[in-house]
This record gives C-alpha cells, structure tokens and sequence, in this order.
C-alpha cells in the first residue's frame, strides 16, 4: 500500500490526460497560450491505462482527470470506457472547463464517470469573454444545466480573483438555493505561467468566508469528508450547498492522500513540487510492474509533509508553471 512516512495513505490520483485546453484562462496561462509538448512526449492511453492499474493494486481507488482539458484530447471517451473494466476503482471524476462537452454527458452517464467538477469563474457572459479570453459562455453555462438534470454528481470550482470576480460570490451561492450543486471557491495560486497575479487584495479562505458572512446570516457547517481539499456549508433551507478551497494557504495537507502525474508522465508528490521522476521514461525503457509498484511506494514515502515544505524543496523556486501542465 502507499503510506508516507507521515503515516498518510495515498488513495487519490490525478492524471492530466493533456497539457492542451480550449480555453486560455488569465490566472491559469499567458494569451498565447503555454508551449505545449509534442505529442510523442505525451503518455499514451495504454501508459495511462497501465499506471492507473498498477496504482489500484496499490490501494489508489479515486481517479480524476485533468490536464489542460481532458475532452480536447483524441478518444478521451474509450479511454474513460477502458477505464470502467478496473473493478478496484470506487471513483473516476472529471475536471473540465465544459465548453466542448454536452454532448458527452449521456455517455458519461453509461460509463462509470462519477462526478464532475466544473470550473466556471463568473456568470456574466461578457466577463467570461474577459477571463478565459474565449467567448462560450453560453455553450459552457448550458453544461452546468445538463449536468444538474444527470446522475453525476456535480461541483462548480470558482477561482476567486481580486479585482475580477469577487463580486459574485454571492451570486454563485445564490445559485445553490434551488439547485442540487456545490459551489467552491478556490484561492488563486501562481500557477499561470508568470507567477502571482499583481494585486492589493489577498483573498484567501478567511477573508472568502468572511464577505460571505457578511451576506448570508445562516450558514450551516457541513462534516467535512476526510481529506477534501474543502471546507463545506450551507445556506439554511438552499438546496446545494458551497465550499471553499485553501488551494494556497495549504491548511488542507495534514490529511492529503493526492499524489499527481502530470501529462508527460512527470510523478508530483505534491501540487508544490517540481516533480520527483518521470514515469514515461521509466515506463518506456521497460520497467515491469514490480519495478513499477516499488518505484510508487518509495516515492510516495518521501512525501513532503505539506506544501510550503515541498515549495521550499524545488530547485527552482518559481512557483509558476502553469496549471495546464501541472494538471491542476
Ligand atoms: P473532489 O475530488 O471533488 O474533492 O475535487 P478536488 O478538489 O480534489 O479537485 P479539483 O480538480 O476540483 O480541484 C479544485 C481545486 O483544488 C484546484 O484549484 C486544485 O488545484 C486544488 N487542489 C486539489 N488538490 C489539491 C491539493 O492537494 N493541494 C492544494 N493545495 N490544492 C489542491
Ligand atoms: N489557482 C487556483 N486554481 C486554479 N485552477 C487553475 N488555475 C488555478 C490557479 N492559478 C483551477 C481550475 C480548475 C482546477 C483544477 O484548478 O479552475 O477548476
Ligand atoms: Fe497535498 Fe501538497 Fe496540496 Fe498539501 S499542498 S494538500 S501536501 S498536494
């Protein structure tokens, strides 16, 4: 099993299944985009589909692909269909910015996708233009609709942005009124190419709660399910219900059971890490599946106890790649 040497269990993995996306979101990569990897520098499906399955016979049972956008990637759906045959895992969810995949939505439902979570910053049309530097709004607002009339389980990740979105946090929560969905709000981190966005507003979880506070006088606490990246609650009487994510205050590492992998097979133990080996290349030059466990339980092992330790372990200590390669 992967146990680190704080005692915590590593049950979750995130794959990034590309490093490409549709979108070009201000706090997540610069106008022209990232440089994208060839593709041959790309884990194939089949690489995916094994480290997956040597990962479930090491106790991983929760999967969520990322990238960039899974959905831009070719055959992403019969990649999501070869990973229903894995009986060992409990849990395969997905993070996408939904503006290509309404479509998908029925067949996600036929194959063992659970829950999907959303990113969606704003619900102004025009200001969505402004944040992703794309204008699909309305193609990525009738995703969100279709998912609430589905059987997967759906969650909206807003990324609270000084000087862009904080205006709407309430309305965001005043969509969990009547519809079954969680809203959660997530620190903005430097991921975005450059580094911390330029700004005289730190909004991170107690100043994100307090503003909500000041708006909504019965907030009801949820039990928080072991390991979520969030803190939960609800509006008495509303039918969802809404989080917030200390993505950059780290106060979530004490029980985190992630480990990632990135698009070109890099293993990150942590979201502030440079990445501790890649596995394609351990992959490619042969490795067999016992190679393969003992590399997982000996890596996993070292995992920094929490992300300022991680951060202050990098070479380089520019915390600035982009969320797109990192994989979220
Ligand atoms: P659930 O499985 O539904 O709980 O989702 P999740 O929060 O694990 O994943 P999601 O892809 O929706 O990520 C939401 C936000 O949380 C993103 O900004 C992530 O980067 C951030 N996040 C996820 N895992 C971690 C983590 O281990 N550490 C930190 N600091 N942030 C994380
Ligand atoms: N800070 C915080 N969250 C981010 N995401 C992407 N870039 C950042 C960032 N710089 C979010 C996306 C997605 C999730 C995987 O990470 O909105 O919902
Ligand atoms: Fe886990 Fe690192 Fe995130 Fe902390 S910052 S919760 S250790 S991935």
């Amino acid at each position: 099993m992967l146990t680190d040497k704080f005692g915590r269990h590593i049950s979750y993995l995130r794959l990034a299944v590309t490093d490409r996306c549709n979108l070009r979101c201000q706090y997540c990569m610069p106008a022209h985009g990232i440089d994208i990897v060839d593709r041959a520098e790309l884990l194939t499906y089949k690489e995916m589909y094994r480290i997956i399955r040597v990962l479930s016979e090491l106790g991983v049972n929760k999967v969520r692909l990322t990238g960039g956008e899974p959905f831009v990637r070719k055959n992403f759906i019969n990649f999501l269909e070869s990973l229903s045959f894995n009986d060992k895992l409990k849990q395969v969810n997905i993070t996408t910015n939904g503006a290509s995949i309404s479509k998908y939505i029925p067949k996600l439902e036929e194959l063992r996708v659970n829950a999907i979570n959303l990113s969606l910053d704003t619900l102004r049309s025009d200001r969505f233009k402004l944040i992703t530097r794309r204008d699909v709004f309305d193609e990525t607002f009738q995703t969100l609709e279709k998912l609430l009339l589905s059987s997967l389980t759906l969650k909206v990740n807003v990324v609270v942005q000084p000087g862009v979105n904080t205006d709407e946090i309430s309305d965001f929560i005043n969509l969990t009124k009547n519809k079954n969905l969680v809203v959660r709000f997530i620190e903005e981190m430097p991921f975005n190419g450059k580094g911390l966005r330029q700004t005289d507003e730190i909004w991170n979880y107690n100043k994100i709660y307090s503003e909500i506070e000041k708006e909504f006088k019965n907030i009801i606490p949820l039990k928080n399910k072991k390991s979520s990246t969030s803190k939960n609650f609800t509006i008495e009487n509303y039918k969802g219900s809404f989080g917030i994510i200390p993505a950059f205050t780290r106060s979530i590492c004490n029980d985190c059971n992630r480990i990632r992998i990135t698009a070109t097979g890099m293993f990150k133990n942590c979201l502030f890490d440079e990445g501790v080996f890649n596995l394609r290349d351990f992959i490619r030059k042969g490795a067999n599946d016992d190679e393969l466990k003992q590399l997982f339980i000996n890596t996993v092992h070292n995992k920094p106890e929490n992300g300022f330790i991680a951060e202050a372990n990098r070479k380089n200590k520019n915390v600035s790649e982009s969320m797109s390669t990192i994989g979220g």
